[in-house]
């Protein structure tokens, strides 16, 4: 079920990337929240990230007790607001942490951040245990899947393992068209 999910999910980003290349490449966003997700039974990674400034501006760290191996799941849901409530999205992932951290942190997320300790894309397989700053970092979204929704969408990442998460960062970030 979720090898097709995301093999659907990549097909689109694919395809929007490659045949639609100026539509949605570009995001004005907009951070609206985070924190870290506790755990069912034990809580092993943990984020304490504040948005500073009128800029929304992430600056905190996030904690992890052990290393990210494939003993791990990694599941993320993007939920969106919709008629007053939050509603399950177009997008679904279940993988593994080195797939993870390489095809979609790595590359969606890692360059936007510019002060932090966080290992280059080459060391993310296994991603060790650690402390991991991050120091007054804008996000602005380039090259995000335009099949992402405008508006609110909730980021639900958990780390997860035999079936129960272990922690994980929860956001919302408002995403609009950029008009430029
Ligand atoms: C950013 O975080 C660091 C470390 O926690 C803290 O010392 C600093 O005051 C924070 N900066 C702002 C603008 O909140």
């Amino acid at each position: 079920m979720w090898h097709c999910e995301l093999k659907v999910f990549l097909i689109l980003w694919t395809v929007s990337q490659v045949y639609i290349p100026c539509w949605g490449k570009k995001f004005i966003s907009r951070f609206e929240s985070i924190n870290g997700i506790e755990g069912e039974k034990e809580t092993l990674f943990t984020c304490s990230v504040r948005l500073v400034g009128r800029e929304r501006m992430l600056n905190g760290s996030i904690m992890h007790q052990v290393d990210l191996d494939d003993s791990f799941d990694v599941w993320m849901d993007i939920l969106h607001f919709k008629n007053g409530e939050w509603a399950q999205g177009n997008i679904k992932v279940r993988t593994k942490p080195c797939d993870w951290f390489t095809n979609y942190f790595g590359k969606y997320f890692l360059p936007l951040v510019k002060d932090s300790n966080l290992p280059p894309i080459q060391e993310m397989c296994v991603f060790p245990k650690g402390e991991y700053y991050l120091r007054i970092t804008k996000i602005e979204p380039q090259n995000w899947p335009p099949i992402l929704y405008r508006g609110l969408n909730q980021f639900n990442i958990n780390y997860v393992r035999d079936g129960k998460s272990t922690g994980g960062i929860q956001f919302v970030i408002d995403l609009e068209d950029s008009t430029l």
